[in-house]
Parts: structure tokens; sequence; C-alpha cells
């Protein structure tokens, strides 16, 4: 009599829960949809904590860090469509140039103020000095970046569209790298001596 009620009981709560959630199985690949699921067995609150938000080390030469909560790191947000992270900035700090290809992003200033704005597709420039308790929205894929416009050190806490919304700066892509100087020089318009030095500065070769 009972035998087939807890059955359709147990099936019931094991399945549900497989749909509810995609805990990202860091030991297998990842690929543009993100990682494959790990078996619901195991998964654990701690999944679903990320406990890694606290202030970052500034000391580098953007005297900025960002510390990611995405699917790498936080395997709960895998499959969800959503991410986290905190930026901190000290007094002359920079996040420069940056996409996420993945997601747009919303910023949430808690510190300090910060210079932010983006580029569009038309490269209309759209920023303004935000301060405490301002957000503002970056669209997916559009180059943007944040500034200290302070005299303090400031931080905002990020949200993303993606639980692996990605990165590429845009001085990075084009200056840290080994593509030839000569290339570089020609596809950006600017004079040897200018590739050189950035190439130097950012930890590019050739
Ligand atoms: C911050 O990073 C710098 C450079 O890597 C290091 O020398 C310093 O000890 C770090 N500070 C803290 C508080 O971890």
């Amino acid at each position: 009599m009972f035998l087939p009620i807890l059955f359709v009981l147990c099936f019931r709560l094991s399945s549900s829960d497989a749909l509810d959630f995609c805990v990202a199985d860091l030991k297998a690949p990842q690929g543009p949809i993100g990682y494959a699921c790990k078996t619901s067995e195991l998964v654990t609150v701690n999944d679903f904590v990320f406990s890694g938000l606290r202030e970052g080390n500034t000391s580098n030469l953007m005297k900025a860090v960002v510390t990611s909560a995405f699917s790498a790191q936080f395997p709960g947000v895998n499959g969800l469509g959503v991410s986290v992270a905190r930026l901190d900035l000290a007094v002359g700090g920079v996040v420069p140039m940056h996409t996420h290809p993945g997601g747009s992003e919303i910023i949430v200033v808690v510190r300090g103020t910060i210079m932010a704005g983006f580029v569009s597709s038309a490269n209309k420039v759209y920023y303004k000095a935000l301060r405490s308790g301002d957000v503002m929205v970056f669209p997916q894929g559009l180059l943007h970046f944040q500034i200290n416009a302070g005299k303090t050190p400031a931080s905002a806490y990020l949200s993303f569209g993606s639980p692996s919304p990605g990165l590429q700066v845009l001085d990075f892509a084009l200056f840290a790298n080994d593509l030839p100087s000569d290339i570089v020089k020609t596809t950006t318009f600017l004079d040897d001596v200018q590739v050189k030095k950035l190439k130097g500065l950012l930890g590019g070769t050739g």
C-alpha cells in the first residue's frame, strides 16, 4: 500500500531538485553554456554561499581589484543567469576600458566616488560620477570603465546577467600579448615608441 506512495514521493523530491539548479561541476570542462551539473547528492549549502567578497588588495598597476563570484568561484550560480563581484579602487585607481561579452553589468557604489561610463556601438559615451547609493548599468558587450574620482578609497558591488560574464580588457588585448609591434602600430595608428612603451608597461612582447 505505502510503497508506491513512498516511491512517488522520493521520485518527485529527487527529480524536482534536478530542475531547480545546476551547481557547477568544476572538474568538468566549461563550455559556452556553462559547466555540467554536479550530482545533486553531492550538493551542499556551501555551493550556494560565497564568502569571498571582502576588500581586495589594490597594490597593482591599476590600483584596483575586482573580486569575482562567477560560476568558477561560486558553483551555485551556474546556469542561473546571475553572478556578483566586488570592486575596490584605491585613490587614483582605474579599471581600464573592458567588456564582458557574456552579460550586462550593474554597479552599486557603496563607498567613495567612482567615475564610470560606457561607449555605445555608435561611439557615444555615457559617463557620470557616481557616489555611494548610486547605481549604473553597462549594457552587455559594450566597452566600459571605472575610475576612482575621489580622494578616498572607493568600493562597489557588481552584478551580472550571466553566471560567467567573461572579461576582456582593451589595453591588455592590444598590448599585453606577443602580436608584433608593427602590426599593433598599424592596427592602432599609434607610433612605435608608444606601442613599445605600452607593451613594456603591460607585459607584452614582440
Ligand atoms: C598586497 O599585495 C602586495 C603585492 O602583491 C603585497 O606585497 C602585500 O603584502 C599585499 N597586502 C596584503 C594586505 O595582503
